[in-house]
């Protein structure tokens, strides 16, 4: 502990506010991996570029419905950046059984390719679309040369001076089980929301929050698949039940990820997304059909605070997001197709009969969910 410099100490916890309880070495370990900049190719970007304390933990660039990368040049990713908070209460990537029907669930990343937060760590790194490394190797040598490089060795026992392939696999999974250690703090997982305090009985909700709840829990069938109350993962509400659906989300005709160079996406403006069905795909898992289109379901914590909405970014506000749900299968509504025509979900949203009153009252409810919630004195 004694190790870190000071002048790095100041910077990771500046970049956070809130009350946490003090971290152990490997989470401290994490949190300046986390927000270290020099960990991409060029330097530049940390985990914290799209994932910012301050934008409840997913990407503060809300111009964009996607995330850029640390190459400034038309280099996207084809999908937007979600929380990393309270990821780490997701189960390992697996199925569940629930009414005898065998679902998917777990895993991060939207498609769930990544089975837990460690593996999950170890792909931005080197992703060309996001931190850019040329390898694993690279990584670890910045880090080597960080000045935090003997806190690093000392918290994980591994030697930077010895960069031959085995060693520097092993200082890689314990600079990814160091980040996935912090992810799991309370730093980060904060359960500071308006809603966490009302819980508690220590604040009330407005009138108009106190409906968009009913609406929530009742008639807007939110709760279903975004439950607000603590579950088999956590003893407070998650807001997701890490399920996996296909809501017909139009394709993001703006995604800035159709215009990059074939190399990077060989499919230009007609690259569908299929979501969990294209890993299983690709990891060539039978019945991936059944799962076309399908992603995780988010939390809904810090919801306010993270637009653009979606995988893609497509909707750039809640009130269109609950606008959607509400009125996706009106013939007088005007939404655009799916981009994923199979497997949309038609009994739990779609036409919701909400009035205008209803649909601010949800919106304002999610508005509780923020962190950092200060109750008025
Ligand atoms: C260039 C922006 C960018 C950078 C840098 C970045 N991420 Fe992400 N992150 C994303 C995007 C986009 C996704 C969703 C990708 C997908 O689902 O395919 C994501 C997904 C995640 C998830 C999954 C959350 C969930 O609910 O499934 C976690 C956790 C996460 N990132 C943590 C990290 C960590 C840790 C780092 C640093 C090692 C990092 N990210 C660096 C953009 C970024
Ligand atoms: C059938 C399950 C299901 C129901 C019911 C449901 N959601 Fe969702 N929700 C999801 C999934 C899955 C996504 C991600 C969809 C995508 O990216 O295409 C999502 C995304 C969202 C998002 C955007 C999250 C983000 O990080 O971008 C918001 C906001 C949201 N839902 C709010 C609601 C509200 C409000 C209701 C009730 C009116 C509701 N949801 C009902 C499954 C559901």
């Amino acid at each position: 502990m004694n190790k870190i410099p000071l002048v790095l100490l100041a910077v990771a916890l500046l970049a956070t506010s809130g009350t946490c309880a003090a971290l152990s070495d490997e989470e401290e370990l994490g949190k300046l991996l986390y927000f270290d900049t020099n960990l991409s190719t060029p330097v530049g970007q940390s985990c914290a570029s799209c994932h910012e304390p301050s934008a409840g933990f997913a990407d503060p660039d809300n111009g964009l419905s996607v995330s850029q990368g640390v190459l400034p040049l038309n280099r996207f990713g084809n999908r937007n950046s979600p929380t990393a908070a309270y990821a780490a209460y997701s189960p390992d990537f697996g199925t569940i059984t629930e009414d005898d029907e065998t679902l998917y669930a777990g895993g991060q990343f939207w498609d769930g390719r990544a089975k837990d937060l460690v593996e999950q760590a170890k792909g931005p790194f080197l992703n060309p679309l996001e931190m850019n490394n040329p390898n694993k190797r690279t990584v670890i040598v910045k880090i080597k040369n960080s000045e935090y490089a003997d806190f690093f060795e000392e918290v994980t026992g591994v030697d930077l001076k010895d960069l031959s392939d085995s060693n520097v696999e092993l200082a890689y999974n314990k600079v990814a089980e160091a980040i996935a250690a912090y992810e799991g703090t309370s730093e980060v997982n904060q359960f500071s929301s308006k809603y966490d305090l009302y819980l508690a009985g220590d604040v009330q909700l407005t009138d108009e929050e106190t409906l968009g709840l009913e609406l929530f829990e009742g008639k807007a069938l939110c709760s279903q698949c975004h439950p607000s109350e603590p579950g088999p993962y956590a003893d407070q509400a998650l807001f997701t039940d890490y399920t996996y659906d296909n809501l017909g989300t139009p394709k993001n005709m703006d995604n800035p990820f159709y215009d990059l160079p074939r190399k990077f996406n060989p499919e230009g403006a007609g690259f569908i997304d299929y979501g969990l069905g294209g890993f299983l795909k690709s990891s060539g898992t039978m019945g991936w059909e059944n799962e076309a289109g399908k992603v995780k379901v988010p939390t809904l914590r810090n919801i306010a605070v993270t637009s653009p909405y979606m995988h893609n970014g497509v909707f750039g506000s809640l009130t269109e997001v609950v606008d959607f749900y509400n009125t996706r299968d009106n013939v007088s509504s005007n939404w655009p197709a799916p981009e994923v025509a199979e497997n949309v979900n038609i009994d739990e949203l779609g036409d919701l009969g909400l009035n205008e009153t209803e649909v601010t009252a949800l919106v304002a409810f999610m508005e509780t969910l923020t962190d950092g919630y200060a109750a008025p004195v």
